[in-house]
């Protein structure tokens, strides 16, 4: 079977898993190439998104389909997704217990595509990888994970609320072609934890 027809198989078992939270919305399982190289992943779909039936359709959207244009890529060529898949009610917060329900899907989602670079979009994705980060601090990095390299970014909508994280949101843009060509240089290995570390109490992984 192709990754697309996995995709494919994945999305309709999702449709027919009436024990996921949010049922009142529809599933927005997430759209692009499933050979893709990069993923990115948001929090939740919101009114635009549950409307259509797509990933970051609304302004958020647009400022990351800008972004993906202004570096040489087509949206086409990614593949975009949320943690939890069904719009929450007012756009409000994923509820933790809503993103642990979500989760494995996520997982089975990202082990079909097997991208190279996974850009978590805001803190709730972000966490999925990285528990212990934190997004003002942490965006931009490339940590290591599972040999995957994970480049958290700031949520587009909170990059439209300001200048300051709207320029370091484009700034960290800028660097994905370098990240995905493995031009970025360790200046100062840092160490961070991993869902596995702070699980397990295994080794902590690298830090780019
Ligand atoms: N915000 C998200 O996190 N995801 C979307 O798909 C749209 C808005």
């Amino acid at each position: 079977m192709t990754k697309k027809e996995l995709l494919a198989g994945l999305e309709q078992e999702m449709i027919g898993d009436s024990s996921l939270p949010l049922q009142e919305s529809r599933l927005v399982f997430g759209e692009g190439n499933a050979d893709a190289e990069v993923l990115f992943i948001g929090e939740a779909p919101g009114f635009h998104e549950d409307r259509l039936g797509r990933p970051f359709v609304g302004r958020g959207g647009e400022l990351l389909t800008e972004c993906i244009k202004s570096i040489g890529w087509h949206r086409e060529q990614v593949y975009i997704t949320n943690i939890v898949k069904r719009r929450p009610p007012e756009n409000r917060d994923p509820l933790p217990e809503e993103i642990e329900v979500y989760k494995p899907y996520l997982a089975r989602q990202i082990e079909i595509i097997s991208p190279r670079i996974i850009v978590p979009l805001g803190r709730f994705a972000m966490n999925y990888f990285l528990p212990d980060a934190k997004i003002s601090r942490d965006q931009g990095k490339t940590f290591i994970v599972d040999d995957k390299k994970i480049v958290p970014m700031f949520h587009p909508a909170a990059a439209l609320r300001g200048t300051t994280v709207l320029n370091q949101f484009k700034e960290t843009f800028a660097k994905l072609p370098a990240i995905v060509s493995g031009e970025v240089e360790v200046i100062k290995p840092e160490v961070a934890q991993t869902k596995k570390s702070s699980e397990e109490d295994a080794p902590q992984v690298s830090l780019f």
